[in-house]
């Protein structure tokens, strides 16, 4: 597959809501927050902005969409500009958020922390968190301790450095110094996939992107009953 990553194909080909469950997922889940319009929240990671988008249209919260990805980040714009949503955008790293101390209600992190520097970014999470503010993450988890060679094809496909457990997800929780830690498991594997699909093409995208998605598909089929995610919901 060359030098195309699966970020580089989740940015060309668009795809809103690239978590497991999606945008119905997503819905479910804050819908158990006391989110109003007086919350300000983080989207750590928004992609193309969809979650973001929800989070102003349904409870019109102050948000703030953080996003590495430079395609990924026009495509969030076009989507603000197009709704007339007032949702501020910044390329950056969650792994370094230009924000100050206790800025933010809620951190939302839909599958963006196990791609990253986990204690790195949990540590900013924390940090720009106000006291009793909610962090909550939909992240890939592995269901049962697997060999070295599995771990390794899976760890190259998404290139992260570890695959977690939910016990190790529980006690990174713990290190950043997060309480009310519940994690959450939703019994469907990733081979399930997202039921609400969303594309937003770029018009150039290289061919071999289809081979990324091939790839992808071949993974998650092969590790269904290891490879999953788990809700994370935490407070400061
Ligand atoms: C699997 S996608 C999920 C996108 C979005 N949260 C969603 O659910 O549709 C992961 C996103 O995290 C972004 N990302 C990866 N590393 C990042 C970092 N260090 N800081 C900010 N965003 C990052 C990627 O560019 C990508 O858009």
């Amino acid at each position: 597959m060359g030098s195309l990553t699966y970020f580089d194909f989740l940015a060309k080909f668009g795809v809103g809501g690239a978590h497991p469950g999606g945008i119905l997922l997503t819905q479910d889940i804050l819908s158990k927050e006391k989110i109003n319009d007086q919350s300000v929240i983080l989207d750590a990671g928004c992609g193309t902005g969809q979650t973001a988008a929800y989070l102003y249209q349904q409870y019109r919260a102050s948000v703030i969409g953080l996003e590495i990805n430079p395609i990924m980040v026009e495509k969030a714009k076009d989507r603000f500009e197009k709704l007339q949503f007032p949702i501020s955008l910044i390329k950056g790293s969650i792994e370094e958020i230009p924000f100050a101390d206790h800025t933010f209600d809620f951190i939302l992190s839909e599958s963006v922390l196990a791609f990253v520097n986990k204690p790195k970014a949990l540590k900013e999470f924390y940090r720009v968190l106000k006291k009793g503010g909610r962090l909550i993450a939909n992240e890939m988890t592995i269901n049962r301790p697997i060999n070295q060679l599995e771990a390794a094809e899976i760890m190259n496909f998404y290139s992260v450095d570890s695959l977690l457990l939910e016990e190790d997800w529980r006690l990174l929780l713990q290190e950043a110094g997060f309480h009310n830690i519940e994690i959450k498991a939703y019994n469907l594997p990733l081979s399930h996939g997202n039921q609400t699909p969303e594309f937003n093409f770029s018009k150039d995208f290289e061919p071999e992107l289809f081979h990324v998605l091939n790839e992808h598909g071949n993974i998650v089929i092969k590790y269904q009953d290891v490879l999953s995610y788990r809700v994370l919901t935490v407070s400061k």
